[in-house]
């Protein structure tokens, strides 16, 4: 034989060996566990989207990176915060990096790329942020869970709260895309079902932050409050083009938290009496939740926010999971119960997973004073998303 015919004879043997499962679970599962992370780094979302691979890293040192004894591996790409490039980004990690686990991402609309790979190949999928409601609903799948929210688990309590303040006229505004629209969404079910009117919905495209016209408008309609959903640093200008613009005062500020994470330095007092409910505040006076922002603090020298705990999560049901099945992670069936099973001790306060793969949490109102998110009272216990048109579980 040439050796040219050796070579493919041989390849040939080792292909259809590999095809029958012979060679799979012993080759895939000797080396290190390949972890991906599709994330953020740059533009609009990139503070949120570093914040989130911190919290994975930390997780996984505190077991001294290793996976059910297997060392791990990371590869990294940058999505961007943009839809058009999901698939193929998505596609980059899963072909050509062969990870076992995709861990992604922020934005909701580069989400729908990735569950529609994870879909399709069978990939391990693990939402550290992004909301969109199909993930866990009508598109659930058994090789995706979700570590943080659906779009509207957030808002969904904020209604009520405002009503209660006697706030019973109020505009919503939002970023016009998939977690502004779902945001909208529970904001709206629980303020109307608590006797409130909205007055007007008013949005702007991701990720612009010219909020002038819209706050002229505003001002004009005199609600008594206003409700909204940003994130990332466009929060802090929002709340400082408010009070800049003469309404901070006159019209109270609610949002879904995120308005409020990790921009709180930025935002200076305009973002002091701003009321907001999420699944996570940084004074949260537990030791678990003290402990975690020490050591976080140490390793990355900087604060964390919601977005950091969500990658941490992420972490520790990784570690779950692959613990359970000692590492092979192609025992799908018993990784994937042991992942339904977990409970996450979390810096949030412990959570689990409901049928769907998404979090069942408690909600924190919080008020923003002198740079810190004070819990002022949990806006709704152990919330369940409904998992509307899921038939797992
Ligand atoms: C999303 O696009 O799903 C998203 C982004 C940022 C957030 C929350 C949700 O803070």
């Amino acid at each position: 034989m040439t050796t040219r015919r050796l070579v493919l004879a041989r390849s040939a043997a080792l292909l259809s060996a590999t095809s029958a499962g012979l060679l799979t679970p012993s080759f895939a599962q000797s080396g290190k566990v390949r972890i991906g992370l599709m994330l953020p780094y740059t533009g609009t979302f990139a503070p949120l989207g570093i914040a989130c691979d911190n919290g994975v890293r930390l997780a996984l040192q505190e077991v001294g990176n290793k996976l059910g004894g297997r060392e791990v591996e990371f590869f990294k790409v940058d999505d961007e915060s943009e839809p058009s490039k999901g698939v193929e980004n998505a596609t980059k990690l899963v072909q050509r990096d062969k990870v076992d686990v995709l861990i992604g991402t922020v934005h909701s609309g580069v989400q729908m790329g990735i569950h529609k790979v994870a879909r399709e190949t069978g990939v391990l999928s693990i939402i550290p942020n992004a909301g969109m409601h199909a993930a866990t609903r009508t598109l659930c799948a058994p090789n995706v869970f979700r570590t943080s929210f659906t779009n509207s688990q957030p808002t969904r309590a904020l209604g009520k709260v405002m009503m209660d303040k006697g706030h019973k006229k109020a505009v919503w505004i939002t970023w016009k895309y998939a977690a502004g629209d779902e945001a909208g969404e529970g904001f709206k079910e629980g303020y109307l079902a608590a006797g409130g009117t909205i007055v007007k919905e008013l949005g702007l495209p991701f990720p612009n932050v010219e909020f002038q016209a819209l706050l002229t408008e505003i001002a004009a309609l005199k609600p008594d409050a206003v409700a909204c959903f940003f994130a990332g640093p466009s929060g802090a200008k929002f709340m400082k083009d408010f009070a800049a613009a003469g309404l901070k005062g006159k019209i109270a500020l609610y949002g879904s938290g995120f308005l409020t994470e990790g921009v709180l330095e930025a935002a200076g007092p305009a973002a002091d009496g701003v009321m907001t409910t999420l699944h996570y505040s940084d004074s949260l006076d537990t030791p678990r939740n003290k402990s975690f922002r020490l050591e976080y603090a140490k390793a990355f020298k900087m604060q964390p926010d919601v977005y950091a705990v969500q990658g941490y999560d992420t972490g520790l049901l990784l570690v779950q999971g692959a613990n359970a099945v000692k590492g092979d992670l192609s025992k799908k069936p018993e990784l994937y119960k042991a992942m339904e099973g977990a409970v996450i001790d979390s810096p949030r306060g412990k959570w689990t997973m409901s049928k769907s793969h998404n979090p069942v949490q408690d909600i924190y109102l919080r008020v923003a004073e002198k740079g810190e998110n004070k819990v002022i009272g949990v806006a709704a216990k152990g919330l369940s998303d409904p998992g509307t048109g899921c038939r797992m579980g």
